[in-house]
This record gives C-alpha cells, structure tokens and sequence, in this order.
C-alpha cells in the first residue's frame, strides 16, 4: 500500500446486508433491519440541526410558496423515527413522514405524539425564540408506504394532489443504490409543487464514489441528478461536471451548514432546489 492510500475498512454488517441484493428485494432489507431492531447504523437520535437552523433563518425560497395557503406542506421520505417530522411540524408545518417499514412508523409515531406533547429542546436552534415567535405546531401523518410506488400522492390528497411546498432528504438518497438514483430524481419532480423546494442534506460527501454503500457516496450526485438531467452514476471524479444543465430542478441555495451531525465529519453540504419553470 502507497502511503498516500486509505487503509481498506471491512464492510460494515449494513453493506454486507445490502451486498448482492436485487432492487425489488431493497425495501425488505429495510424492513427486516427495522424488524430486528439494527436502526443503529443510521439513526441520529435527534432532528437534523442544519435543518433547524435553515427553516429557523426563515428563508425566502419557502416563503414564495402558495399551496397551503394556511400552513407550507412538508414530506420527509425515509423519515426512519421521525425525528425531523416532529421538528419541521413543531415549525409550523403539516409534515407527512414516509417509511416502507411498518415498524419505522409504528415508532415513528409514538415519537411524534411524545414530542408534539412536550417537545425536547433538540427541536429548536438559536433562532427559534426570536424569529418563530409562538406559532402552534403543524399536524403529523406517517404514510406506510414505498417512496417509489405511484400513486400516494393523490391517496392523500383531499382536493387533488398540488404538491408539497417542502421535501427534505437526509439519508434518503444515499441509501439506495446508485442505479436508483435517476427514480429518486424523477419522483421528486414528480411530487414537488412548482413552487416547492426540495432541501438535501448532502450526506455522505467524504465517500468515494465507488465504495460500496449504504451509506453510497453522493459527492457531486445532487448536482449530476437534478441540475444536469443524468443518471446520478459517476464513474470519474475529473468528469463529474458535464456543464450541460438539462435537469429539471434549479439549485437556489447551496452551503455548508454552521451545525451539522458529526457523521458528516465537517463535510456535510445543504442543497435547496426548485423545479425549473416549464416554458
Ligand atoms: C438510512 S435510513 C435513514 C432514516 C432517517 N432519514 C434518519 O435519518 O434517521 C433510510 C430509511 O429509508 C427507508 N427506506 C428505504 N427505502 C425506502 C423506500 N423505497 N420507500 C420508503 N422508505 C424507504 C428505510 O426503511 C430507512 O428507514
């Protein structure tokens, strides 16, 4: 080994669980992790602080949206025990949380019920006294159901599906396989208000690209997904720019958050994106 290269780290019990498996059999890994109870591998045991602190600044981007005219409409897919559920309808919104696991919800509802009752301090940043003042929380559902089936988006919609006003990922997209990606985008599309925003806690970033997941490596995959129009699959790190921007989302805002988890290891990006206007 050079000195230069990384030592070669074993595969953790959740690549090896994943390892070999077919795209139709990925959500019964999920369930079969959840019914075993092995949620450690990713669970963060509290709301995203980035998040927090981002919804807290009171950003224009979310302001422009008109869907609710009362509350802004929020999806958290992959929402494992819901703990940024709570928090986005602890701000405010009516958030639904998606899991293909019965047992994810199950928990996840508990937590919510827990939390919109007497809600833990880790909901709140520095902000949230001065600018949120005391609106009242937002309602919870939790949808038991696969990200990638058609269809429960309008199952939940009472007067026609118009789309949500915000889609939070974390951890969402670098569970699936890569050859997933390019059905996470379009859903996405798919499920956003025109003028929704979908905010992305890029995660992990410190990866290489073809180390094998979950967790995958997404450096440079949000960018090569949604601005560029591809596949999300990037082979070389020299070409992950093609500068040709065919996608259907727009990126409005893009930073490194001031709080962050420490998985992210400094390195954890927030990406906002909209749906381009359709001429
Ligand atoms: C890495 S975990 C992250 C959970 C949560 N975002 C968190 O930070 O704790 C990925 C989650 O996505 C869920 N999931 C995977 N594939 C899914 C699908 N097709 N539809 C809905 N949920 C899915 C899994 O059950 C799992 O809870």
């Amino acid at each position: 080994m050079s000195e230069n290269s990384a030592p070669v780290q074993p595969p953790t019990r959740l690549i090896s669980h994943f390892a070999n498996r077919e795209r139709s059999n990925q959500p019964s890994g999920w369930v079969e992790l959840w019914d075993a109870g092995d949620t450690e591998y990713w669970d963060r045991g509290k709301p995203s602080p980035a998040l927090i602190d981002w919804i807290e600044s009171r950003p224009e981007v979310l302001s422009h949206s008109t869907t609710s005219p009362s509350r802004l409409r929020a999806l958290v897919p992959g929402c494992g025990k819901g703990y940024d559920v709570a928090m986005l309808a602890l701000h405010g919104f009516d958030v639904y949380g998606l899991e293909v696991s019965k047992k994810a919800v199950e928990i996840a509802e508990q937590y919510a019920k827990a939390e919109l009752r007497e809600p833990s301090a880790h909901n709140f940043g520095s902000a949230h006294e001065s600018r949120q003042g005391n609106s009242s929380a937002g309602e919870v559902k939790f949808l038991n159901t696969d990200f990638f089936k058609e269809g429960w988006e309008r199952d939940i919609a009472t007067e026609g599906f118009k789309g949500f006003d915000l889609v939070y990922d974390y951890t969402f997209l670098c569970a699936l396989p890569p050859d997933m990606r390019k059905d996470w985008a379009r859903r996405m599309s798919e499920i956003l208000s025109p003028t929704g925003v979908l905010a992305c806690l890029e995660f992990p970033l410190y990866k290489d690209l073809k180390a094998p997941g979950p967790p995958w490596g997404l450096r440079g995959v949000h960018w090569n997904l949604l601005a560029e129009g591809a596949d999300g699959i990037i082979g070389d790190e020299s070409q992950r720019e093609t500068g040709e921007l065919n996608g259907k989302f727009e990126r409005v805002l893009y930073f490194n958050p001031e709080r962050s988890y420490e998985s992210g290891r400094g390195t954890d990006m927030f990406s906002v994106w909209r749906l381009k206007a359709t001429k």
